[in-house]
């Protein structure tokens, strides 16, 4: 079993970056975590974070008969990107879509998600942790 957590542009930059929104701890402590859980689980995991939109797409299409599930924060392209959209739709790997903040009580262009459509579940507000609740959603359909 294979899981790929990949994050979008400026999830890098946890801890620094607005962090009465996305909190203190850093993407490295993120990844720390993540693959925490991945060890507990007995599973598989790799981590991608790229700022850049075709980077994302040749990510998620190089997962293709070697990943068995996504979790995806895709940052900002979640509001913008139908190439990341087709890019889950064609590979067809159950994908979960993560945002560490409740992106529903923000902005009204944070309200819509391209990717979701394509995504089993959708998990948001829930900080860090969303994280490991995608990979258990996708491991046993249910949170941790
Ligand atoms: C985010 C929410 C997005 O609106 C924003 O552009 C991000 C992070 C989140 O994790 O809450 O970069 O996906």
């Amino acid at each position: 079993m294979k899981l790929l957590v990949i994050n979008g542009p400026n999830l890098n930059m946890l801890g620094i970056r607005e962090p009465g929104i996305y909190g203190t701890e850093s993407y490295e402590s993120l990844c720390r975590m993540v693959r925490d859980y991945a060890a507990e689980r007995g599973v598989e995991v790799e981590l991608y974070q790229s700022n850049h939109e075709g980077d994302l797409v040749d990510k998620i299409q190089a997962a293709y008969g070697n990943t068995d599930g996504i979790v995806i924060n895709p940052g900002a392209y979640t509001h913008t990107s139908v190439a990341l959209l087709d890019a889950v739709k064609a590979v067809g790997i159950p994908t979960v879509e993560v945002h560490i903040s409740d992106v529903n009580a923000r902005e009204d262009f944070r309200k819509v998600s391209y990717i979701r459509a394509a995504c089993a579940a959708t998990i948001s507000g829930h900080g860090l942790a969303g994280y490991t609740e995608a990979m258990a959603l996708l491991l046993d359909g249910g949170a941790p």
